[in-house]
Order: C-alpha cells, then sequence, then structure tokens
C-alpha cells in the first residue's frame, strides 16, 4: 500500500513517502476502526457538554463518525485515527478538526486498545465458559471409564476419564482470572500533560463504561499493562491447550488406545490411507507458540522504554490484535475437538488389568491395618517383584506368595489391587473417587457460570455504540 497521507499528524508533506510507508500502522489498526469511533463519539458529547464544541457542529460531526463506523475503506493515511479524521474532512471541511480538540492520539489509541481488550476479554470468556461446560458435562458421562494416570509418561494409578476432563477444566478454570477486562478510562490525559480546556473525563468514563480514569498521564499514555495481561493470559490458556492436546494426542495412538477421534476430526494422511491424524490438536498445540511469542514481542517491546509515549508502542500493535482472535479460536476448537473424541474403556481397563498400578492401593491398604507406610511400602514393592519373578499380575497375586513376604499380607488386602476399587476408595477432596468428582463437576459448572456472568457484564462496544448514537449532545 502507498500512504498518501493527509500530512497533518506525520510532519506534513515534506515527510518520505518510503518514510510514511514503513511508519504507517494502518494495514494492523484499521481493525480498531470501531473503538476508534466510539471513543471518538463519547469524547465528542464531552466536548459538546462541555461548550468547547458548538452544539450544532458536535451533530455534524456525530453523524460523520455514525457513518464512519461501518465504514469499509478508509483512507491511505499514517493510522487509523488520521484516517477517521480525513473521512470526516472531506464531508465536513474544517470544523471536522474540532473533534480533536484536548485530546492526542497517544491518549486516542490508549482507550482504543483497551476498548479492544475488553471487548476480547468478552468473547474470551463466553468461549472459556463454553469450554468449562462441555468439560463437565463430559466428565459426567465419562465416570465409569477408567484408565491410567501417568507420571513421567508411566502408568502410575487407575483414574476415571472425569478425573482427567476435570484436571483439563481445573487447569482452564484457573486462567479465568487472567482474563480481567480493563477498567481504567486513559482519554483526557492529551499527549502526556492534561489539557488546559475544561474537559470531564468523569462523563467520558460513564459513557463508555469505565469503572476508573487513569491517574496520571505520563504512565497512561505509556502504559501496555492491559495488553501484557491479554498476552499472558493468553500464553497461559494456550499452554493449557497444549498440554491437553497432547494427552489426546498420545491416548489416540494405538500405543495408548484410550480414546478415538471421530471422523468429524480425525484427518487423513495423503498416502498412507491407513491414517487417522490428530491434526487439529496437533495445531492446537502448535498455535502456543504465537501466544508465547506475542508475549514476549509485547515484553520487549516494553522494556527500557523511557517515560511517556514512544512511537515503538506502535509495534504493540501485531501481537496484540492476534492475541484475542487466537485464544478464541483454539479454545473453540478444543472444545470441538473434545466434544469430538470417544474413550475407549475397554482399553483403559486392559491396561489396569494387571494390576500394577494399583501397588500403591496395597501398600495402603497394609498402612491401614496399622503397618507404617514406609514398610507397607516396602513388602509391597517386595511382591511386585516376586510377581514378575513368578510371571502372575499384581492383581491375581496369590496369598500364599504374599504371606511368604509377611503373613499380614490377607486375601482382603489383595483385594485392593482391583482398579474400580482403586478408583471409588479414593475419597479425599482432589482425588478421582466419585465424590471428589462430583464436586470437581460442581465447582467448573460455577466456574463456568462465573465466566458467563463476567462476560456479560462487561460493557459491548455494539451497545455502546447504539447508546453514542443518541446521547443528548
Ligand atoms: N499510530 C500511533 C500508534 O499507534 C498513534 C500515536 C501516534 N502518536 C505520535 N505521537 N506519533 O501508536
Amino acid at each position: 500500500m502507498s500512504i498518501v497521507g493527509s500530512g497533518a499528524a506525520s510532519g506534513g508533506a515534506q515527510l518520505l513517502p518510503e518514510v510514511l510507508a514503513f511508519s504507517s500502522s494502518l494495514p494492523l489498526d484499521r481493525q480498531l476502526l470501531r473503538e476508534d469511533v466510539v471513543g471518538s463519539m463519547a469524547h465528542l458529547i464531552m466536548l459538546s457538554r462541555q461548550g468547547i464544541v458548538p452544539r450544532e457542529a458536535a451533530a455534524l460531526i456525530r453523524a460523520e463518525l455514525v457513518k464512519a463506523y461501518a465504514a469499509t475503506d478508509l483512507p491511505d493515511e499514517e493510522d487509523v485515527h488520521m484516517a477517521v479524521e480525513t473521512l470526516l474532512t472531506r464531508a465536513l471541511g474544517e470544523s471536522a478538526g474540532m473533534l480533536h480538540t484536548a485530546r492526542s492520539r497517544n491518549d486516542q489509541i490508549a482507550l482504543d486498545l483497551r476498548l479492544h481488550v475488553r471487548e476480547q476479554c468478552a468473547l474470551a470468556l463466553e468461549e472459556m465458559a463454553l469450554l468449562l461446560r462441555e468439560l463437565a458435562d463430559r466428565a459426567d458421562r465419562e465416570r465409569d471409564t477408567l484408565l491410567p494416570g501417568y507420571t513421567h509418561r508411566q502408568r502410575a494409578q487407575p483414574v476415571s476419564a472425569a478425573y482427567y476432563l476435570c484436571a483439563w477444566g481445573a487447569m482452564f478454570q484457573r486462567d479465568l482470572r487472567k482474563l480481567h477486562p480493563p477498567s481504567d478510562l486513559p482519554l483526557g490525559v492529551g499527549a502526556l500533560a492534561g489539557t488546559s480546556l475544561p474537559i470531564d473525563r468523569e462523563l467520558v468514563k460513564k459513557l463508555l463504561h469505565f469503572g476508573s480514569i487513569t491517574a496520571n498521564g505520563l504512565d497512561t499514555v505509556g502504559d501496555r499493562d492491559f495488553a501484557l495481561d491479554l498476552a499472558y493470559a493468553a500464553a497461559r490458556i494456550l499452554i493449557q491447550s497444549s498440554r491437553v492436546a497432547t494427552d489426546v494426542i498420545d491416548f489416540s495412538t494405538a500405543e495408548f488406545g484410550y480414546l478415538r477421534l471421530d471422523d468429524e476430526i480425525a484427518m487423513g494422511s495423503s498416502m498412507m490411507p491407513q491414517k487417522r491424524n490428530p491434526d487439529l490438536f496437533e495445531l492446537i498445540r502448535g498455535k502456543c507458540g504465537r501466544a508465547v511469542g506475542n508475549l514476549t514481542a509485547l515484553l520487549v517491546t516494553m522494556k527500557g522504554l523511557p517515560g511517556g509515549y514512544n512511537r515503538d508502542l506502535q509495534e504493540d500493535r501485531q501481537p496484540l490484535l492476534e492475541t484475542g482472535p487466537l485464544i478464541i479460536s483454539v479454545v473453540r476448537m478444543l472444545r470441538l475437538g473434545l466434544s469430538r473424541i470417544r474413550f475407549d474403556g475397554e482399553r483403559g481397563r486392559a491396561a489396569l488389568a494387571d494390576g500394577a498400578t494399583a501397588a500403591t492401593d496395597i501398600a495402603e491398604a497394609l498402612a491401614q491395618t496399622g503397618i507404617p507406610f514406609r514398610t507397607a511400602y516396602k513388602l509391597t514393592g517386595a511382591l511386585v517383584r516376586k510377581c514378575t519373578e513368578a510371571g502372575v499380575p499384581l492383581s491375581k497375586a496369590p496369598l500364599e506368595l504374599a504371606q511368604q513376604i509377611d503373613p499380614r499380607f490377607t486375601a482382603a488386602i489383595l483385594g485392593a489391587a482391583d482398579a474400580v476399587a482403586s478408583v471409588a476408595r479414593k475419597q479425599n477432596a482432589g482425588g478421582t473417587g466419585p465424590a471428589s468428582i462430583d464436586a470437581q463437576i460442581q465447582f467448573l459448572r460455577e466456574r463456568a457460570h462465573q465466566a458467563e456472568s463476567l462476560a456479560r457484564h462487561t460493557p459491548r462496544l455494539g451497545r455502546i455504540f447504539e447508546e453514542l448514537k443518541v446521547a443528548a449532545l
């Protein structure tokens, strides 16, 4: 794109066209058009009510802003702010220039980006709530599906598929805390120092549904903490997604075999006709790199910047604008993908059948008879070794064999090696037992509800636009 530019903000007609093109952010921040227009409408209403801009002029400017909100073709300018200003100037001439009274692009972009982040937080919270509900509902249906739980990628202890699903939910519900919509209004601090004109920031705050106003303009124009917060939330959510994806990918292999991908999500190979590849989950895992990269890019952009606004900040655009849609698409795809996996309970039980994963249960059963756990652990270890030597699975350990090790072994203690009984016996909070699963499912539903309610209470751009279209000038 060749940027012509009105020269109004970029230093006039003398600027080298190549330099103007290099410095333009319009290709990216045209995505902020709606935010920019809504911010301008609130600012304009305030200027009019304060008597800084005559009401008739304000009405004409607002009518053009309303048209600009839906503009598809923006003039080639340095950034979205100048593009909107050029649209207004084309329609209204000089009087369009009243809008930029008591405002700088520094506080304007700080506002646009906050409005963008707020909107993306609301959308992301809605998706997260759907994911949590899917996990809770699915857990409810997979209570009796058993499989080994893993540590070090080695079979460790029997758990239910519901427990896995609740674990995934537990990860994502933690990230909800990180999705907090920005609530402080930056507009009104001007370039950095405020303005000598009698503006009313409290009014703009109300019109745009912010909860507070920023305290210091020098800080406000250089602050991108709200962007870092969203980028960090994204990195967290995508890292969780990548970990869930790896469990799904591994468990769908012939080697594990605990689940199968439905035809709707399994992808083929162009050469190997038998393949059912988990590309969807691999892509979810792969996208994580972008989220971490975007967070890193933002952190590095901020590092060492002097106080106030610096043009480096414009480099926030690519990582930040990518972040919201990335969270939303990955969380949505993960939900769709997880709703189309089928657990294979038989394979899960087969993996548990030898009883090896219930060795801890045997040791605990011994400990319950009053034997110190460390002793019980050693006795069970000896039993595992003897069974291995004798070629019998732990679940079939003969009582005589066990009693050769220690006469305190009983049939009931050896019965603890049964996987179903093992899961049922985990009665503590946070474990894989049925009562704990009930509580975990309930917890995920509550967290989903909280996310929905936070999303619902987050002010949305479209609604504010409708309000400002008719607000008194
Ligand atoms: N396009 C600029 C940005 O995105 C807007 C602020 C420009 N301010 C300035 N003093 N040149 O950061």
